[in-house]
């Protein structure tokens, strides 16, 4: 069955502060992550969802990110005169798929929702999916959420569905918060979505569902986000915008992650850590090796 939606934003442009100086000179989605930089993981996830038109949003010192997607066939005539499968195993990901790879530079830090008005033209008449570059999800099968959310939003004709996850309620203030009516959902299931709000303040928070990193948009987003004035931190913030979508009416839905279905990101030291040592456990090559170590380790702690 052909992909309801075929197109994906992937913001890429933050500065990666909370990551110096890992990230002076390199994009914080390229940091690896076990055997891969953080961004192919979500490439990846897109490619399963056959998504194949991606716009990466990327901004200043962010050009590995493009060559790291770019196609290089003289490396790989070496590594096949050279007889180095290995290495030629790896680097399949580049011929995976149909994905055709955009890019545009948001030469101005105003923040994600002015990053992902930068793809207005782009997506056109047409719904999206956005996925930021520096957050993994990890499950059996990481396009599942977004696969589901695909499906629930054609039934719905929504103006969004945001996936969430539970966190805790001191962590509330890390992130956008959505409120509902009545208790939690059911993970895997749409519910409607009646505020959202930028990263409240401790104490402030309309619940423990936050935004997590992956959304679906039909083009009403754009009007929205054109409309929306600067906010936290005098950025043009996505959550603002799509709280102005609910205030005009329009369908919202939060789509909850079940428990096996995980999202983690790169964004600062602690949550990149995480997120290294649980990619690396999983890693189906050295795994156990990674998983021997730590257990050895854990009675020197
Ligand atoms: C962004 C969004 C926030 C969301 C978070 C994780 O924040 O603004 O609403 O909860 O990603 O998906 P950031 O982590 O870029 O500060």
């Amino acid at each position: 069955m052909k992909n309801p939606i075929a197109k994906v934003l992937v913001p890429v442009a933050g500065l990666g502060t909370r990551l110096m100086p890992a990230t002076k000179s390199q994009p914080k989605e390229m940091l690896p992550v076990g055997r891969k930089p953080a961004v192919q993981y979500v490439v990846e996830e897109l490619q399963a969802a056959q998504l194949n038109q991606i716009l990466l949003i990327t901004g200043r010192r962010k050009r590995s990110i493009e060559d790291h997607f770019d196609s290089e066939p003289e490396l790989i005539a070496a590594l096949e005169k050279a007889g180095n499968e290995a290495a030629l195993d790896d680097l399949k990901f580049l011929a995976n798929g149909a994905a055709q790879f955009f890019y545009t530079r948001q030469s101005v830090q105003r923040g994600l929702g002015h990053a992902v008005a930068l793809g207005k033209e782009f997506v056109g008449s047409d719904n999206c999916v956005v996925a930021l570059g520096d957050s993994l999800i990890a499950a059996a099968d990481p396009s599942a959420p977004i696969r589901g959310m695909m499906a629930a939003h054609m039934d719905l004709g929504a103006a969004a569905i945001i996936a969430v996850e539970q966190v805790p309620p001191h962590d509330t203030h890390r992130y956008g918060i959505v409120a509902v009516d009545g208790a939690a959902p059911p993970p895997g299931e749409p519910i409607a979505v009646t505020n959202i709000i930028e990263k409240p303040p401790a104490g402030t928070a309309p619940s423990t569902m936050a935004v997590a990193a992956r959304y679906i948009f039909s083009p009403a987003i754009f009007d929205a986000l054109e409309r929306t004035a600067p906010g936290r931190k005098g950025e043009i913030q996505l959550t603002d915008a799509i709280a102005a979508l609910i205030r005009m009416g329009q369908p919202v839905y939060a789509w909850l992650l079940p428990p096996d279905q995980r999202r983690y990101d790169v964004g600062n030291f602690e949550s990149y850590f995480r997120t290294f040592i649980d990619f690396a456990l999983a890693d189906e090559r050295y795994g156990y090796m990674v998983r021997q170590y730590i257990k050895a380790k854990a009675y020197e702690l």
